[in-house]
C-alpha cells in the first residue's frame, strides 16, 4: 500500500497522478485539515504531525510514503527517512525544470512562507545560482483559501497580489511550489498570459513513486480518502474542484481514526 499526505486537499494533485501511474496500488491518503494549513506552522509541530501520520500509515500497511506536501517535505522529510525503513518519496518546488526550461534566465516560484525559510529549500535555490535568477514569491493564506474551495473571493484577491510582480520581472517560467496551488492552475495561467509556462512536479514524483514502488502479489486497487477534518466538507471540496471531481468519488472520503486527531493546540 502506498500512504500519502498532506496538510489538506492539496496532495491529492500529485495522488491523481500515482493512481494513473499506478491503477492496481491501494493508496491509502491523509488531508491532516484538523492542522492545516502548514505554510506558517512552527517546524515542532510539523514534525509532530508528519510522526503521527507517517507512523500509523505504516502500522496501516503502507510501504512507501509520499509526503504529498512541499512544507512538510521542506522541514520533516529527513528526519521521516532517518528515523523509518519505508522508502519516503518528497516533493520540493521544480526549481530544475525551470531553470532548465528558461530563456530569460528569471523565474517565479510560488510557496509557503515555511518552504522558502527552511535550508532545504535555500540548499537547493542556491545550486543554480548565479546561473538563474530566482524570485521568491511567499503566498500567505492561498493554500488555506483555496482549502475554502475554488468560489471563495481571497483567491484572486491573492492571486493579484502575489503574481502580477513576478509577470512585470520577466520570468519565464513560474514554479506552483505547493500542492495546492495547482488545484487554480488555470487562474494563475490567465494572470500571467500564455508566453509564460508553469511548473507543477505531480507528474514527475509519480513517476518516481511508480520507480521506487514494490507491489504486493494479489493486491488490488483501491483509493481511500481520510480527513482529520470534516468528512462531508472534504466531499463538498472534491465535488467542487473539477480537477478532482474528476479522480475522485465522494464515496472514497472518510473521517480519519482518534488515533490521528491528537496533537498539540
Ligand atoms: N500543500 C502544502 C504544500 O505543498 C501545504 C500548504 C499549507 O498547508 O500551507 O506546501
Amino acid at each position: 500500500m502506498i500512504g500519502v499526505f498532506d496538510s489538506g486537499i492539496g496532495g491529492l494533485t500529485v495522488l491523481r497522478w500515482v493512481r494513473q501511474r499506478l491503477p492496481q496500488a491501494p493508496l491509502l491518503y491523509v488531508a491532516d485539515q484538523r492542522w492545516s494549513p502548514y505554510g506558517a506552522k512552527p517546524s515542532w509541530l510539523l514534525q509532530q504531525r508528519c510522526d503521527a501520520i507517517a507512523d500509523w500509515l505504516i502500522h496501516q500497511g503502507a510501504t512507501l510514503l509520499v509526503v504529498a506536501c512541499n512544507t512538510a517535505t521542506a522541514h520533516c522529510v529527513e528526519a521521516l527517512r532517518k528515523r523509518l525503513t519505508v522508502v519516503v518519496v518528497g516533493v520540493e518546488p521544480g526549481i530544475k525544470p525551470a531553470a532548465l526550461g528558461s530563456r530569460t534566465g528569471t523565474i517565479g516560484i510560488l510557496a509557503t512562507e515555511n518552504t522558502l525559510a527552511s535550508s532545504r529549500y535555500q540548499d537547493l535555490a542556491a545550486r543554480f545560482n548565479p546561473n538563474t535568477r530566482i524570485l521568491n514569491q511567499p503566498c500567505p493564506h492561498l493554500a488555506d483559501a483555496i482549502e475554502r474551495g475554488p468560489d471563495n473571493p481571497d483567491i484572486d484577491r491573492l492571486l493579484h497580489e502575489y503574481v502580477p510582480g513576478l509577470v512585470e520581472a520577466g520570468v519565464d517560467r513560474l514554479v506552483l511550489g505547493c500542492t495546492h496551488y495547482p488545484l487554480v492552475r488555470e487562474r494563475i495561467q490567465a494572470l500571467i498570459g500564455s508566453g509564460i509556462r508553469l511548473i507543477d512536479t505531480g507528474e514527475a514524483i509519480a513517476a518516481e513513486v511508480g520507480r521506487r514502488y514494490q507491489s504486493i502479489p494479489g493486491e488490488t486497487a483501491s483509493t481511500r480518502l481520510l480527513t482529520t477534518g470534516d468528512a462531508q466538507r472534504l466531499r463538498k471540496l472534491i465535488q467542487a474542484y473539477p480537477s478532482l471531481n474528476a479522480a475522485f468519488s465522494e464515496a472514497d472520503c472518510a473521517q480519519a481514526p482518534a488515533a490521528l486527531l491528537d496533537g498539540p493546540m
